[in-house]
């Protein structure tokens, strides 16, 4: 079956009857909606709507930042409401310079961009610059942007965008979690318009910046813990699950043998991306932590998870950071975040390389 997110989003109206009833479809029927006239003496007309998941992407680009907006607009299922930045794998400055440049190259540029917060809560900044380059998207020719960033911080678009959009709204942090701290302590009543938070952070095993934590939660520990207890549902997408959605050198090929710019220049980013995986991990190529985040929402049941309780080290240097998952229940908490567990590597690749392939 082609991706089967579609599936159970497409709402069948039968107009000549008024009910209303799932229809498992495909994802062009999802893309497109479109008008049925059942045939063999039926004259009942059935119109497919699509309804899409609006989302909000925060985010630091960052090379998977770069591939998690590009997977959010190709996915049919998804409708990217705005993009919004904060610092992290780069300056505020340079990460709000790379999402103008991604929506550029993706011809986009309707996708309304705001920057956020320029350094954490109450800790300094640190950067990924060992990981993404001085610029934070290293390793490519993308084009200038082509658009201004908005006037607004990136707090009041998102406020803007959800009180505005039809039904609630889905957050998609891809970097620390700063932004939507800020958010979540400023316009406490929104989140009853926010439909979940599913983000890229966190680790039940190993962490990438520490051994004990994974570098969005660690750059901005009180920010992460001021979300995870929003009450709001919310899904991490730790390393646990994104150090088994590699993309290989070989899978790097494909994009570049599409023959399009978008191809060209993925294929170059990632080609950057591997080298730090290669020399910390001794892998043929790169995890796409962020774009698992949204591959998530796009196509449900790809990432196995489970609930669990989480919470944030704030106090510890030794675990700041940490995102102590407690599996067992041994707190007697209740959960309060869906966890990544297990993708399947394969299809997620494929996901990738199909939605590269939509764009020029
Ligand atoms: C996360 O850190 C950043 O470097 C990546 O963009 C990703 O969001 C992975 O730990
Ligand atoms: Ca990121």
């Amino acid at each position: 079956m082609p991706e089967g997110a579609a599936v159970g989003r497409i709402l069948a109206t039968v107009l000549s009857t008024g009910k209303r009833h799932m229809n498992h479809g495909g994802e062009d029927a999802c893309a497109t909606g479109y008008g049925l006239a059942a045939g063999g003496g039926c004259s009942r007309i059935i119109r497919l709507m699509p309804t899409r998941i609006p989302i909000v992407l925060d985010c630091d680009p960052g090379h998977d930042d770069a591939l998690a907006i590009m997977l959010a607009l190709a996915r049919p299922e998804l409708e990217l409401l705005a993009v919004t930045t904060v610092a992290g794998n780069a300056s505020l400055e340079a990460t709000t310079r790379n999402a103008l440049r991604v929506l550029t190259l993706l011809e986009r540029t309707d996708v309304p961009v705001a920057a956020g917060s320029s350094a954490p809560l109450v800790r300094p900044l640190h950067v990924a610059a060992n990981v993404h380059g001085a610029s934070g998207l290293d390793g490519a020719d993308l084009p200038e942007p082509a658009v201004l960033v908005r006037p607004e911080h990136a707090i009041e678009l998102i406020r803007s965008v959800v009180e505005r959009s039809s039904g609630p709204v889905t957050l998609v942090p891809t970097g620390p979690l700063t932004n939507i701290a800020l958010l979540i302590r400023t316009y406490p009543r929104l989140l009853d318009r926010v439909e979940r938070i599913c983000l890229m952070g966190g680790a039940v095993g190993e962490g990438n910046v520490t051994a004990s934590a994974e570098f969005n939660i660690w750059v901005d520990p009180e920010a992460a813990s001021i979300v995870f207890d929003a009450g709001r549902p919310l899904t991490m997408i730790g390393l646990d699950v994104t150090h088994q959605a590699i993309v290989t050198a070989a899978d790097a090929g494909r994009l570049a043998a599409l023959g399009t710019r978008t191809g060209r220049v993925f294929a170059d980013l990632l080609q950057f991306f591997g080298r730090f995986h290669a020399e910390r991990y001794g892998w043929d190529g790169s995890p796409i932590h962020d774009a698992v985040a949204v591959a998530h929402l796009a196509v449900p049941g790809l990432v196995e998870t489970e609930m669990c309780r989480v919470d944030i080290e704030t106090a510890s240097e030794l675990t700041r950071g940490r995102t102590v998952a407690d599996q067992r229940g041994l707190s007697g908490r209740p959960p309060n975040a869906e966890i990544g567990l297990r993708i399947d590597r394969t299809r997620f690749v494929e996901l990738l390389v199909e939605a590269v392939a939509r764009f020029p």
